[in-house]
């Protein structure tokens, strides 16, 4: 049911980038480092949380949704690892990850929950980087002026988050989670995910030095506010998680699937599920 690869992604990581990487913008750059600041935590968690309900499952839905799971996990592990090597980059620029540090004091309060609680903060969160993830494929300009092997690495991620979106909604659905916590779950993961992210965003723009300057906020502005930006511009997507009959393949993922293909030379498949 599945043809989740996974890839090696055959880029460049080991030269260093400066502070300012995307493009010169001080507020696109401070953005998207917070973004992938809370990627290698955040996905363990996703892999954990799936492989935690997967377990749940009476043998025979194990064995159907078995290798969606292993796509996925291998996904996510080759993200948290290139995100790993990324945000090291951030951290010899002299940058803190707190974000991790607070996300991570907060998973601990909450681990002991029931594992359907997990899986639905996964699918939440799954939902909202589907939908960032596409806004990316669908706005390369937000990337306009990094290093091609750095828009490589964004919207690989991107493709990625677009084509295994829906494999931590089904292991809920299997595992019969009710509809009134996945919306639930969803509106709490909102607003912790773009508390963290804003947080740390105006950290690393402290950092950078120009938290306090005009032309950062502008930049803030075309890219989240603007009528297609990224925050503004993508709730109605957002909204339609919280529908009775939401399924994350109602979301059109051609884009993912025309970038794969279009970018095939960039990667390698290490694996590819069933
Ligand atoms: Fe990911
Ligand atoms: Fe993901």
């Amino acid at each position: 049911m599945t043809d989740l690869v996974v890839r090696r992604l055959l880029i460049d990581l080991n030269t260093p980038f400066p502070s300012r990487w995307n493009g010169g913008d001080a507020f696109r750059s401070a953005y998207f480092s917070a973004l992938s600041m809370s990627f290698p935590l955040g996905e363990q968690y996703f892999i954990d949380s799936v492989r935690a309900g997967l377990e749940t499952l009476p043998v025979a839905e194990q064995q159907r949704l078995a290798p969606e799971v292993q796509g996925f996990v291998g996904q996510e592990a080759t993200h948290r690892r290139i995100h790993g090597l990324f945000n090291g980059h951030l951290e010899k620029l002299g940058y803190r990850n707190e974000l991790e540090r607070r996300a991570g004091k907060r998973m601990r309060a909450n681990a002991h929950r029931d594992v359907r609680i997990h899986v639905a903060a996964t699918a939440a969160t799954e939902h909202l980087t589907a939908v960032f993830a596409d806004w990316m494929l669908r706005h390369p300009e937000a990337l306009e002026g990094a290093e091609p092997r750095l828009q490589t690495l964004w919207l690989w991620h991107s493709a990625e988050e677009s084509e295994h979106r829906s494999t931590a909604f089904d292991i809920y659905r299997a595992m019969g989670g009710s509809e009134e916590w996945r919306v639930r779950l969803f509106r709490y993961i909102t607003i912790t995910f773009l508390a963290d992210v804003t947080r740390q965003t105006i950290r690393n723009l402290w950092h950078d030095g120009s938290l306090f300057s005009l032309r950062t906020w502008r930049s803030a502005g075309r890219l989240l506010f603007a009528r297609d930006g990224m925050l503004r511009g993508n709730y109605g997507l957002w909204r339609a998680y919280m529908a009775p009959n939401f399924h994350p393949r109602q979301q059109d993922a051609g884009l993912a699937e025309q970038w794969l293909q279009d970018h095939n030379d960039q990667f390698t498949p290490v694996g590819q599920a069933a």
